[in-house]
């Protein structure tokens, strides 16, 4: 089997962990990895990324951090396309770029079901980030009705269609992780299995490879979401084409996060 280039691990905290439970998360974190030579030599040697991806009001606290855990990446699991105006509750790339992020959660399946965040809503977020220097982390994935109706490639080819449609193959080299996340393994404690996650995965390099060349699509990382946990880990990063997991629940807590990053090194090994 093709050893792994390297593995990108993403937190995704939703609505959990304030400010204050982030200070603690953070601090706990820093002395474990610190501790640990092989987690630090794997960042330091660009084989591992481990980001998280905390509540907007969480993000002082890493932005306030960030010369004590230099290591650790982290974003937002939204943004407007505006720079500015009047939207309420809303907040954009330029704020994003002040708290230092490096990435945004884009088109996340709760913000499509449960706030109404449209295909077009996703592709001008995905271009106001690109243009701001914010890696979009773009989700796509079918419903528990879409899979049994046998849609999942068609669901996931015109979700990635209208989200890169004004994307070009440049943008896609330098700056676009695709996490593929059936809505239906989302908190549910279901994960797909392992070889159908890799077959979505291998039709997205494939549908990206077509848009926007192979080089695009090989250089992409496409990640697996979906009640990824320190027991299911493994097997879905050995995947050919899963290049690292966007992990919701087992990323709150300290002991779970860390691991699932053991787990990854393993498979960098
Ligand atoms: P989960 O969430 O790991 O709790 O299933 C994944 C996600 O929503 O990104």
């Amino acid at each position: 089997m093709k050893k792994k280039r390297g593995v990108f691990l993403a937190g995704n905290w939703k609505m959990y962990n304030g400010p204050g439970a982030a200070r603690s998360f953070l601090s706990k974190l820093v002395e474990r990895v610190k501790s640990s030579q092989t987690i630090e030599k794997a960042i330091m040697e660009h084989r591992l990324v481990v980001a998280l991806f905390p509540p907007a009001l969480s993000l002082h606290v890493f932005r306030e951090g960030k010369e004590m855990f230099p290591f650790l990446k982290y974003g937002t699991q939204n943004v407007h396309w505006e720079k500015e105006g009047a939207y309420t509750g809303e907040i954009s790339v330029p704020m994003l770029q002040e708290m230092a992020c490096d990435y945004a959660i884009i088109g996340h399946s709760e913000r499509r079901q449960l706030f109404g965040e449209t295909d077009i809503a996703v592709g001008k977020k995905v271009c106001a980030c690109i243009a701001g220097g914010i890696t979009p982390v773009l989700c796509v994935g079918e419903t528990l009705e879409e899979r049994e109706r046998n849609s999942t490639f068609e669901v996931v080819e015109r979700q990635l269609t209208e989200a890169l449609k004004d994307v070009s193959p440049k943008d896609v080299l330098a700056s676009l992780i695709v996490a593929y996340e059936p809505v239906w393994a989302i908190g549910t404690g279901k994960n797909a299995r392992d070889e159908d996650a890799q077959d979505v995965c291998r039709h997205i390099r494939e549908l990206l490879s077509r848009r926007f060349g192979e080089e695009a699509g090989e250089a992409v990382s496409i990640l697996y979401g979906g009640s990824v946990k320190p027991g299911n880990v493994e097997g879905l990063l050995r995947q050919a084409d899963i290049d690292g997991a966007l992990i919701g629940g087992a990323s709150l807590q300290v002991d779970s996060y860390l691991e699932i990053i053991e787990g990854a090194l393993k498979v960098l090994a």
